[in-house]
């Protein structure tokens, strides 16, 4: 029996595995229901009793080498194979990560497009602004208190109001270039980056996008305002969205006007969103003042035009139930990710 063993053994030692078919060979030949361990494992019958536990773990450990050789070699030709070809095209492959847009992003593309299926261009300006363009030209008077509703970063403080610099504080100054540099018609929106001394908090922060729009014509009247406006809000909010104009100031547009949206989340009927009165406010607006138009050689006479100004950030408040303006800014892709099928 111990020859036998040592013979097999020195057999499998041997025996040569270098394609498919040698190792199923090798399979049959010493693992197989017919090959010579079995056989062994038969002769076992024979061996006196006393030798039987001594004679069993000898086949045993045979048939583990014979197993262990037979493994080794599977792996090392499959690896070969793998090689031999250079890559193994049946390998599942690495997921590709797709980016997203950010929702402000997302928003302020929309109110673009929306604004420029009626007829408006969009206009750029400079986040770091003189006194003239965010201020001055836009009526209002120098020591004004309206200076102090937008809570001013200051840059540069000049001897005279228009030799100061500062963040703009809204998109209105590119308005102010554009009519600097343009004559009527003008029909124009003004998407970017303003800036405000506030506190940073979920409802305000120091940094935020508007998008403020200017159309200026002979015979631009209210009417024209407030079509403008319903077909953004029913464009932006679906076709059943209903606006309301409440009375309000703001120094460049006389009459100037709030507007509010009726509840997207609840439609009008009242909920915590709307806090029970059917309505978001979602921008502001109003007819350009004569003295605007003076400010940059438009005669006042001749033409009327409307403005208004809205922030990004609100409307995709609304859209997208973003409860924490914080979140826009902090990059925290548990938060940007939920956006990626907007493209
Ligand atoms: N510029 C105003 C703001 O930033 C918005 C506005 C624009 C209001 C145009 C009226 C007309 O709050």
């Amino acid at each position: 029996m111990k020859e036998k063993v040592e013979q097999l053994k020195a057999e499998i030692e041997q025996f040569k595995i270098d394609s498919a078919e040698a190792m199923e060979k090798f399979r049959i030949a010493f693992l197989g229901s017919k090959g010579a361990i079995k056989d062994l494992f038969a002769d076992l019958k024979q061996v006196p009793n006393e030798e039987k536990r001594e004679a069993g773990q000898l086949v045993n450990g045979l048939r583990q080498f014979a197993q262990e050789k037979l493994d080794t070699q599977k792996d090392a030709l499959s690896s070969a194979q793998e090689s031999a070809q250079g890559i193994d095209v049946t390998r599942p492959g690495d997921g590709i990560l797709v980016g997203s847009r950010h929702p402000l992003s997302l928003v302020r593309s929309e109110i673009i497009e929306i604004f420029s299926r009626v007829g408006f261009t969009v206009s750029e300006g400079p986040e770091i602004e003189d006194d003239w363009h965010n201020f001055s030209a836009l009526n209002f008077p120098p020591e004004h208190p309206a200076r102090d509703m937008q809570d001013t970063f200051f840059i540069e403080k000049g001897d005279t109001p228009e030799s100061e610099m500062a963040l703009r504080t809204h998109t209105s100054s590119v308005q102010a270039r554009v009519m600097e540099t343009s004559e009527p018609p003008i029909r124009t929106i003004s998407p970017g980056r303003v800036y405000r001394n506030e506190a940073i908090s979920a409802r305000a922060h120091c940094f935020f996008h508007q998008v403020e729009g200017l159309y200026i014509d002979t015979d631009v009247s209210f009417a024209d305002l407030k079509q403008t406006l319903l077909y953004f809000a029913q464009e932006m909010f679906g076709d059943k969205a209903q606006i309301r104009l409440r009375p309000s100031y703001f120094p460049f547009t006389e009459p100037s006007a709030e507007v509010d949206v009726s509840c997207t989340i609840c439609s009008g009927k009242g909920c915590n969103v709307c806090k029970y009165t059917g309505w978001l406010e979602i921008l502001g607006c109003g007819m350009v003042d004569p003295n605007v138009l003076e400010a940059s050689n438009i005669d006042p006479e001749k033409y009327s035009g409307f403005a208004f100004g809205m922030g990004v950030e609100r409307i995709a408040q609304l859209k997208y139930r973003v409860n924490d303006l914080r979140l826009y800014s902090e990059n925290d892709v548990r938060f940007l990710k939920q956006f990626t099928s907007g493209m």
